[in-house]
């Protein structure tokens, strides 16, 4: 068997006095991909970050083909060989692909400090075509699909002659359909000999492309396990330290009255779609990327301009284009994108989840900051947001807890209709299931709840109805009773009114 390409040997980390990497050892081999799973806050992306440079460890040892090394910052370590790609992207925006795949590489300007451009499209042309990418490689990055701009991460590692690429979640941000292609690049680079790791929180994947895994749990290692059928349920326990005994939580209940009706809206991205939800219902509404799923919750919600339609909250006719209204209302919508729309990371847990609605905290123009300590307390525990307290600032939290924070912010509202956007994207399998049940104890409570996703094991498993879009229109529509996974997958590629297929 070959000697690991990176190793890490007793690696030890706190923040503020708390330990979350208690004596780390991980290795990955050259052509191989090795899975790396713990729950959120586990420690995954620590650990990578100290191997890359970002972070400086405070006990253990790095070896890169054998010896040890320390990087200084995250290009140090590239130019040796170790690319990243972080759970957010780093991407420059405003800068064409190849500028972005070549940025800070001095190989591309002559004596006189002059770019050599057609060397640079070329070079950058050939490498995303090696990939299997067509991308023109002068397009801004901020015109590119997410997909597209994941593969502009990897052409960067990979022009650095990446010996090892460590991916942290890249199907987080991908839809399903998506990720198959993402899989390919990475066999490839398998193949040429790349020491790939891979760190995400969806167990079919990792059965899928991983050949070990390794398993942090609370900052330490739970072990490695080699991959073959049936294996998966080893790291799951592994993970979590217990056996998840209902996955999916699925209550009988009877519907009440119709919180949300939606007429015949059109706006970007959405043709004529109708839709009802009752108190006490939960509804998925599947599809595809580009399907329209997401711009009928922004056109609900009021984010996005409605051209034509009308929607009612109950028996109200809520106003056009006004998130205001929808909020008032009684619509909370938790979207996909915590950076960009749930949440302010500069703030603590307790301001975050309060924010959305102080008034319910005052009395007589005082904040009652019992009352608030108190209902934070509650929303932590029921979400087991695991953090150092509620003054936590919400930067420092995993990935996967911060999810949970913008959850807590909507749920402090109390609504009586709960748009949910790919509530369970970076949450680990412990905490997915706590979601799936809070949705199940909710709609008990007689919510009425959206839940747009793009998984289909996790639409099946907690809707009572499911709704499929695609391109912008209601496709197929099912009383959640023994319908197959293909069934949604086909109303999801097919298109509306019985037209031809693509
Ligand atoms: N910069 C930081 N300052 C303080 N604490 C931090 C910082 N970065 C991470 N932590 C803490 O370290 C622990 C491990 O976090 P890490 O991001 O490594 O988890 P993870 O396994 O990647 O989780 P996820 O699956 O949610 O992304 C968490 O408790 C987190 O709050
Ligand atoms: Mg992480």
């Amino acid at each position: 068997m070959s000697e690991p390409v990176l190793q890490t040997k007793g690696i030890e980390k706190s923040f503020f006095g708390v330990q979350v990497l208690k004596g780390i050892d991980f290795e990955v081999r050259r052509g191989e991909i090795m899975g790396l799973v713990g729950e959120n806050g586990a420690g995954k992306s620590t650990l990578m970050k100290i191997i890359t440079g970002l972070y400086t460890n405070d006990g253990g040892t790095i070896l890169f083909e054998g010896n040890p090394v320390v990087f200084p910052d995250p290009s140090k370590a590239r130019d040796v060989g170790i690319s990243i790609i972080h759970q957010e992207f780093n991407l420059f925006s405003q800068l064409s692909v190849a500028e972005n795949i070549f940025l800070d590489r001095k190989d591309y300007r002559n004596r006189y400090g002059i770019v050599d451009w057609k060397k640079m499209y070329g070079d950058a042309e050939r490498i995303l075509r090696e990939l299997g990418a067509d991308l023109d490689v002068r397009t801004l990055v901020r015109q590119l699909s997410v997909r597209e701009q994941q593969l502009v991460e990897i052409a960067k590692a990979v022009s650095a002659n990446a010996k090892v690429l460590i991916m942290d979640e890249p199907s987080a941000a991908l839809p399903d359909n998506e990720v198959q292609k993402m899989f390919h690049v990475v066999r490839m680079l398998k193949d040429r000999g790349v020491a790939i790791v891979y760190i995400s929180h969806r167990m079919k994947e990792i059965e899928e492309i991983c050949d070990r895994v390794s398993v942090l749990r609370d900052g330490r290692n739970e072990g490695v396990v080699e991959m073959s059928k049936g294996k998966v349920d080893d790291v799951i326990s592994m993970m979590i330290g217990r056996e998840i005994s209902d996955y999916y939580p699925h209550s009988r209940r009877s519907f009440g009255q119709v919180v949300l009706r939606v007429e015949g809206v059109s706006g970007q991205g959405l043709e004529e779609t109708s839709l009802e939800i009752k108190s006490g219902e939960v509804v998925g509404l599947y599809g595809l990327a580009g399907s329209g799923t997401t711009d009928f919750a922004e056109i609900v919600m009021g984010l996005s301009r409605r051209s034509a339609g009308k929607v009612f909250y109950k028996e109200a006719e809520v106003k056009r284009d006004s998130i205001k209204a929808a909020m008032s209302a009684g619509i909370a919508y938790v979207p996909p994108d915590r950076r960009k729309e749930g949440i302010i990371v500069m703030m603590d847990i307790t301001q975050n989840t309060v924010m959305a609605n102080l008034r319910a905290y005052e009395k007589a123009g005082v904040l009652q900051n019992k009352k608030i300590y108190e209902k934070v307390e509650e929303h932590v525990e029921n979400l087991q947001i695991k953090c150092a307290g509620q003054s936590q600032q919400v930067l420092r939290l995993s990935g996967g807890n911060q999810q949970k924070v913008v959850l807590a912010k909507w749920l402090d509202r109390n609504p009586g209709l709960l748009i949910l956007n790919e509530p369970t994207r970076g949450v680990d399998v412990g905490a997915k299931s706590e979601i799936y049940r809070m949705i199940d104890k909710l709609a008990n409570e007689g919510l009425g709840i959206l839940m747009i996703s793009s998984e289909v094991p996790e639409v099946l498993g907690v809707s009572d109805r499911v709704v499929v879009m695609c391109r912008g229109r209601v496709t197929g529509e099912y009383v959640n009773e023994g319908i197959g996974q293909d069934v949604l997958l086909k109303a999801a590629s097919s298109n509306a009114g019985g037209e031809e297929n693509e």
